[in-house]
């Protein structure tokens, strides 16, 4: 059954470069800022003549007025290019890294040259593009990938109206030489990283029946075989030696045994000094909420699947940073699997459990089982000795009041460390905000019995939980992504990949800076 956990439809297509006039295929992109008093001005004066004229018409029409991802599609005759579609980014943020698009708007750009494919079955596409730098260009493609990815595993005939995938061939018209000349490349890493994002929405995106911890396990144990990396999956005895009382809490409800997963990248002939990273991502292949259970409406129960979010990011990191090799690095991929369950073995509101550090935890709530899990993750990527740990999970809803969807937030034990994770977050238009490991809400998580308790107070669930965190973390630099809002896109009912391209982008810069 493994084709079940990967969807059958994978974009895959050649880069190249041309000069504007040479130009020929399906359909020519022109992307607009929009320019209020004279959008005319804007049309490419190095584009062939009669273009331009065409374009200057569809303009005077006056109905493409350049808003963000506003997309305008004409048909066009006697020419080499069949279409040509006007695409809007919005207004011009004129502050970019020098040279390149804005990564927001590179991103829009890909997908809306993914849903003009779509839309006229296109297979060869020219995209007008005289100010990119291989940042923007990698986010572009990417966001080509991104709207191309379609979810037909669980269909026994694929979708009625399904469109299939039709590019062969993405053109980048008139760009500038140094991109040009290594546009391969940058479209080669880019599918590297595609893959990550890919298998991280498909291992969302599975329904809790179809992942169970041990079928993520497996798939984690193919990857690594595939890709050329170590992985140690420790099952129920182990995680019990190693005093895991937390995530050993949390799973002891459910009928699926639990697997902890740690797979490591070692670059292949590592020179100058290795900064070792451990990377955890919570791993809940479903949170019924166990005995205080997600019940009423806005409990999202049914959307509990994606509360492995965390796990599927850290793995589809792993799937990218395991093809792309980066030099100078050691990355430890880490999650804690199992599920939060009701039976009769299930933890109790009132248990006190022990996690691997020895402190111990008084469950005043089964449904804040996440932190429970991550505690003993924790501990663990501790010991391996690490210089920066960055946990991933869907942790709170407070954190989606707060924030809501496009925003992960983004907690710290160091400046520098929220810098580089905030400076990797505008890099792949992950969005994150960074919030307060406010030292005085300590208070809050203290229990009378016990060292800790698992809840807060009624406000600031997000900072209580990351509070809670920092507990298990004695000494080495961490950070804490509550990544609740972005893993899902309610509009769409799609899973987003949230994360990959982050911690990809972070890791390939730490190695690149070493
Ligand atoms: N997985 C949830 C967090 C969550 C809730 C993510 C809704 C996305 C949407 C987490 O395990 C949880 O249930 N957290 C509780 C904590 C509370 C009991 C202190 C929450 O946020 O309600
Ligand atoms: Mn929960
Ligand atoms: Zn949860």
């Amino acid at each position: 059954m493994s084709s079940t956990y990967s969807s059958s439809d994978r974009l895959s297509f050649n880069v190249k470069s041309s000069p504007p006039t040479a130009y020929t295929g399906d359909v020519l992109v022109v992307p607009f800022y929009s320019d209020k008093t004279n959008l005319k001005a804007r049309i490419p004066a190095t584009l062939p003549k009669d273009i331009q004229a065409i374009i200057a018409d569809i303009i005077d029409e006056g109905v493409f007025k350049a808003e963000a991802s506003q997309k305008q599609l004409t048909r066009i005759m006697n020419n080499s290019i069949k279409y040509i579609a006007l695409v809007g980014l919005g207004p011009d943020p004129k502050k970019k890294e020098s040279g390149d698009m804005e990564i927001a708007s590179a991103v829009r750009l890909g997908k809306a040259v993914a849903s003009l494919v779509k839309d006229v079955k296109a297979s060869k596409v020219g995209i007008f593009l005289p100010t990119i730098g291989n940042g923007g260009l990698t986010q572009l493609l990417l966001g080509i990938h991104y709207d191309s990815y379609n979810d037909n595993r669980y269909k026994k005939v694929p979708e009625e109206g399904h469109k299939p995938l039709t590019l062969s061939t993405v053109t980048l018209v008139g760009c500038p030489e140094h991109v040009s000349k290594d546009c391969e490349i940058t479209h080669e890493l880019t599918e590297m990283i595609a893959s990550g994002v890919h298998f991280a929405r498909d291992l969302v995106g599975s329904p809790p029946n179809y992942k169970t911890p041990v079928v993520i396990a497996d798939l984690a144990k193919e990857l690594a075989s595939t890709h050329n990396i170590q992985c140690k999956v420790l099952g129920e005895k182990e995680c019990k030696e190693l005093g895991m009382g937390g995530y050993l809490g949390v799973q002891q409800g459910s009928k699926y045994p639990p697997q902890f997963v740690h797979l490591t990248y070692k670059p292949d002939k590592p020179s100058g000094s290795v900064t070792k990273v451990a990377l955890i991502g919570k791993g809940l292949t479903f949170d019924s909420g166990g005995y205080n259970l997600k019940a009423g409406a806005g409990s999202m129960i049914e959307l509990m699947k994606f509360d492995m979010g965390g796990c599927a990011a850290v793995l589809g990191c792993a799937k990218a940073i395991s093809q792309l090799r980066p030099k100078n690095v050691e990355v430890h991929f880490i999650t804690a699997l199992c599920e939060n369950m009701i039976s009769a073995d299930a933890m109790k509101p009132g248990d006190i459990l022990v996690a691997s550090n020895g402190k111990t935890i008084e469950v005043l709530n089964t449904d804040a089982e996440g932190r429970l899990t991550l505690a003993d993750a924790l501990v663990y990527a501790e010991k391996l000795d690490v210089d920066v740990i960055v946990d991933l999970a869907t942790l709170t809803g407070a954190c989606i009041v707060g924030l809501g969807e496009k925003l992960a937030g983004l907690y710290a034990s160091d400046a520098d460390l929220l810098n580089d994770l905030q400076n990797s977050a505008k890099r792949t238009d992950e969005g994150v905000w960074a919030l307060p490991l406010e030292a005085s809400y300590k208070e809050l998580i203290k229990s009378n019995i016990a060292d800790l308790k698992n809840i807060g107070a009624k406000g600031g669930g997000s900072i209580t939980a990351a509070l809670f965190l920092q507990e298990f973390v004695e000494k080495t630099k961490w950070a804490h992504i509550d990544m609740a809002g972005p893993v899902w896109d309610t509009s769409n009912s799609k899973p987003t990949g949230y994360g990959v391209k982050l911690l990809t982008e972070y890791i390939l810069r730490l190695s690149t800076n070493n």
